[in-house]
């Protein structure tokens, strides 16, 4: 089969698209034909050499896609050749196919495409996960998300929007800004910071997941306030004084989406509550970006740019 991979760690540069074997599969896994793969922040972090990455020889990232079950683990009753399955979570999947433990698989309903069940998946898990059970706002609190427009941060914005929180948003150019007021938020702030002093010590919540902006968050957040830590889009995050925040009861809050979402049925239900926001059309999400995963090297700069809006899916 066909896939992206790369043999040591470093830039774009060290990704290279070819024949590599096939997947065998055990008696609980499923065999998918790929047939779009979602590209993640994490994927960059693996790909550099600093997040968890399972060992394969050569190195294959990719975590998030979707297609059609072409083989079927003896033991695996629940799905069939031909179903079509989303998967989250699953090493290995820049390829054209992919071992997917069938726990790991999620039926997305005939309902949506491809395109919108993959563009939900990661992103729209770790959005309902740090809404629904890390900052667990009441409505008519007022949060502050960095990110407004990222993949992540649109629908986190919509999702709390719906939720009735108010939300504030952080973006680095007018057109994410704009995207940002569209998915609810009440006033979107540029990068710059020059709103930071008038706005320290306001909010109930600030969801970060840019990392390099932690110091910032605490500044904004009132006493009693919490800071949801969940990634380092922006570079490494700097060292905390943990007395400090005791002192201004300041809360730090962080986690990883897998260590919440542990079982094939909390998959399931948290997918299908993102699908009722949708179909209440609580969430929308702008158009992802498609490109072959031939041109990998292409998407990976494209998500680093800060240029990109919305999710990078690649196309077997
Ligand atoms: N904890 C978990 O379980 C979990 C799961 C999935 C993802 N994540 C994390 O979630 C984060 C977002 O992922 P994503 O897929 O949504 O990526 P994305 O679509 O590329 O969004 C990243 C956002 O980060 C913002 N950003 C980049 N550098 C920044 C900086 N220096 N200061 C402020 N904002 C900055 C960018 O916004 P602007 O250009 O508008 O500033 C961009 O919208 C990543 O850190 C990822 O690792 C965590």
């Amino acid at each position: 089969m066909k896939a992206l991979f790369f043999e040591k760690f470093g830039g774009p540069e060290v990704l290279q698209y070819g024949e590599v074997p096939d997947p065998t599969y055990g008696s609980t896994d499923l065999l998918v034909q790929t047939t779009l793969i979602g590209l993640n922040f994490a994927d960059i972090y693996r790909r550099q050499g600093t997040y968890h990455i399972e060992h394969h020889d050569p190195w294959i990232n990719g975590y998030e896609g979707i297609g059609q079950v072409v083989g079927v683990g003896k033991d695996v009753t629940d799905y069939k050749i031909g179903d079509r399955v989303l998967f989250v979570d699953v090493p290995f999947a820049n390829a054209e196919m992919v071992r997917v433990p069938a726990a790991s698989a999620i039926k997305p309903p005939t309902t949506i495409s491809d395109e919108l069940a993959v563009s939900i998946g990661l992103q729209g898990l770790t959005a309902d996960f740090l809404a629904h059970d890390l900052a667990m706002n009441h409505p008519d609190e007022k949060v502050l998300v960095y990110g407004v427009s990222g993949g992540v941060g649109q629908i986190l914005t919509q999702i709390l929007t719906a939720d009735k929180v108010q939300v504030f948003g952080v973006a680095s150019t007018a057109e994410k800004r704009e995207l940002g007021l569209q998915n609810g938020a009440q006033r979107v702030f540029s990068r710059s910071g020059e709103w930071i002093d008038q706005f320290a010590g306001t909010f109930d919540t600030v969801f970060d997941g840019a990392g390099v902006t932690l110091n910032q968050s605490f500044e904004l957040i009132k006493h009693r306030g919490k800071v949801v830590f969940y990634g380092m889009a922006g570079g490494q995050t700097p060292k905390l004084d943990p007395v400090a925040l005791l002192a201004a009861s300041k809360s730090l809050l962080t986690g990883d989406l897998w260590d919440y979402l542990t079982t094939a049925a909390a998959r399931q239900f948290r997918f299908n509550c993102l699908l009722r926001y949708i179909e209440h059309h609580q969430i929308k999400l702008s158009q992802p970006t498609i490109l072959p995963l031939s041109k990998g090297r292409q998407a990976h700069e494209l998500m680093t740019s800060e240029q990109n809006i919305g999710k990078i899916l690649l196309k077997p």
